[in-house]
């Protein structure tokens, strides 16, 4: 295949085998003009939920359907966070149990470790699962299968001996289990009431008393996701700014989305956590962004459909929490980031693919266009503007969080490997045409 652009790209056996201007066609060769279109490298979202089991109910996309989805928004890799296991089992069983319900993904994939409880045995199995291509490992300080302080000491000196990356859900579970004991007795359990139960401080206090663990083990690496708050950012922009190897991941929603929305009748179709923010926070992770602090924008798309939400119609604590967002992490981006001119084109390919790629292991495999890289690349129009509706999107899901919104700039087509998976709108791959992909140590 022949990419037409600038440079040209010429691709062979899934991989980049030729980059420069003027190629000239090869007999017999499929020769794409994507002139006047942006080649760019795949988008890479290290931060998904297909198929997350809750206990009562399941995430609604499986990996077919939210590859799919992922691969007709510009998303050419995943690397999902499974669901935790059964209580005492082993780091294994849920990379196992994913192995086997990823077989139909459509693009690349990879998992992290989910650790819900650190001993010997569990440590022990870091190394066999680092070898298998599991790199990285995250754990909570929230939920029924959060680590402790002393847990996540152990845990972030193991891994910093064996080069793993820990990645964390930084919220202060005591302070908001009281306070959303304390609004459910006074009979507040209307959504908005999801965001009061879990305020910004919440995150915040959790971010620092994470941030002074990784010191005291001796500045481990650590990787945050789905950093949500002002409070949040600024602390881990002072760790880094003293030296911390700290790494922030912020996600679409809180960038784009704001807490008045639990106050609409489908206030329910935004319950995720961490919650949605307020004005202050969105402008802080912007600023974040331009200023280098935030290095990945993943989703965290974790979709259930609106049926599945009204388990939390008169409770807002029984509702499952997350939001889809997959399909559209490439076009949102680009249009609220490089059309708005908040930052330049090469940061966003930063935020969306090459360091994901770098801090997962994936790199120069994945997240950049050159010769020896896999074929993973986005042809993509910035002059193209358009509403977003859910009967575009490809994702397994009633409705879509950002319905309506004016975008600039669209994915026109996803080529992963050298295939064409997805064009002018239309699905063109194939279920378990994705491959799990060994990732080895993080690039930084
Ligand atoms: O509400 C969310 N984000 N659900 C997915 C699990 C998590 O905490 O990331
Ligand atoms: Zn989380
Ligand atoms: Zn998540």
């Amino acid at each position: 295949m022949l990419i037409l652009s600038s440079p040209d790209i010429r691709i062979e056996n899934g991989v980049i085998a030729e980059m420069g201007e003027g190629l000239a066609p090869l007999p017999g060769e499929e020769v794409i003009d994507a002139r006047g279109l942006l080649a760019l490298p795949g988008g890479i979202d290290v931060h998904t939920h297909m198929d997350l089991d809750v206990g009562f109910t399941r995430s609604s996309d499986s990996f077919f359907t939210g590859t799919r989805a992922a691969a007709c928004g510009g998303t050419t890799t995943i690397v999902d966070h499974p669901a935790f296991g059964p209580a005492g089992c082993s780091l294994h069983h849920q990379i196992d149990a994913y192995h086997e319900l990823a077989a139909d993904a459509v693009i690349d994939y990879g998992f992290h470790g989910v650790v819900q409880r650190v001993d010997d045995g569990i440590l022990a199995e870091i190394p066999a699962l680092m070898e298998a291509g599991v790199t990285s490992f995250k754990f909570y300080m929230t939920y029924d299968r959060r680590l402790k302080a002393p847990q996540i000491l152990q845990l972030l000196q193991a891994a910093r001996a064996l080069g793993a990356l820990p990645m964390v859900h930084c919220e202060d579970h005591e302070m908001l289990t009281a306070l959303r004991e304390e609004l459910v007795r006074e009979g507040h359990t209307q959504p908005i009431y999801h965001a009061k139960s879990r305020p910004a401080d919440c995150e915040a206090r959790a971010v620092k008393e994470m941030l002074a663990l990784a010191a005291q083990a001796e500045n481990a690496p650590l990787y945050i996701v789905h950093v949500s708050t002002k409070g949040g950012i600024e602390a881990i922009a002072d760790y880094r700014a003293a030296g911390g190897r700290i790494y922030a991941e912020t996600c679409p929603q809180y960038l784009t989305l704001d807490e008045s929305l639990y106050e609409r009748e489908d206030g329910l179709n935004f319950i995720l956590s961490p919650p949605l923010r307020r004005a202050e926070d969105r402008e802080a992770l912007l600023a974040a962004i331009e200023a280098g602090v935030v290095d990945v924008v993943g989703t965290d798309h974790c979709p259930f459909t609106t049926e599945q939400r009204k388990r939390g119609a008169d409770n807002f604590t029984l509702c499952p929490n997350g939001l889809p967002g997959v399909e559209l992490r490439f076009n949102l981006l680009y249009s609220e980031l490089v059309a708005s001119g908040r930052v330049k084109l090469e940061r966003f390919t930063d935020l969306v693919s090459t360091n994901p790629a770098k801090l997962f292991g994936l790199y120069p495999q994945k997240g950049v266009l050159a010769v020896g890289s896999d074929a993973d690349l986005v042809l993509f129009d910035p002059g193209e503007t358009w509403t977003v509706t859910r009967d575009l999107l490809h994702e397994n899901v009633d409705y879509t969080p950002y319905e309506g919104m004016r975008l600039q700039g669209r994915v026109r087509a996803t080529i992963a490997r050298g295939e064409t998976v997805y064009k002018d709108g239309v699905f063109t791959g194939q279920p378990g045409r994705g491959r799990f992909i060994r990732r080895r140590k993080s690039h930084v």
